[in-house]
């Protein structure tokens, strides 16, 4: 990554799956396809972006640690993360960059147990339900931030 304002975009857990799992819940876009739109955008607004996909939260974590000092801002689908890991929390704050948290679909709509997220305190904004809208959403969001 080259530009001045680099970001990192960060998806948890099955979210590989996108386009198969459970598209009625989440769509049929792929996670590639999200990622490419993603790449695109920021490019658009003079910013680099990569992407990092992981099953495992160790990986997720060492991951973001990676990004200390590297990055500005981090945009974050933390899957089934959002609503059981403090790790995961802790390394985020640890990037000490703007955090903006998004989810495809609706958490609040959906099961008691995804109301609760442990990443939304420490972000500087959320966004969810519009599939993969909340990503570009999310972006143009976190990148208005960093100009703020
Ligand atoms: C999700 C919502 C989570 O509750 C769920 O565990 C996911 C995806 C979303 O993008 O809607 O894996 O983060």
């Amino acid at each position: 990554m080259s530009a001045s304002r680099r970001i990192l975009v960060v998806h948890g857990p099955n979210l590989n799956l996108l386009g198969q799992r459970e598209p009625e819940v989440y769509g049929r876009t792929t996670l590639a396809e999200i990622d490419a739109e993603l790449t695109h955008l920021a490019e658009q607004a003079g910013a680099a972006l990569e992407s990092f996909q992981s099953n495992h939260e160790g990986a997720l974590i060492d991951r973001l640690q990676a990004a200390r000092g590297a990055v500005q801002g981090v945009l974050v689908n933390p899957a089934g993360l959002t609503h059981t890991s403090v790790a995961l929390r802790d390394a985020l704050v640890a990037v000490e960059a703007p955090v903006v948290e998004v989810h495809l679909s609706n958490p609040w709509a959906r099961e008691p147990f995804r109301r609760r997220s442990l990443i939304s305190g420490i972000a500087a904004g959320v966004v969810s339900g519009f599939g993969a809208t909340s990503y570009r959403l999310g972006l143009l969001g976190l990148l208005a931030a960093l100009e703020a």
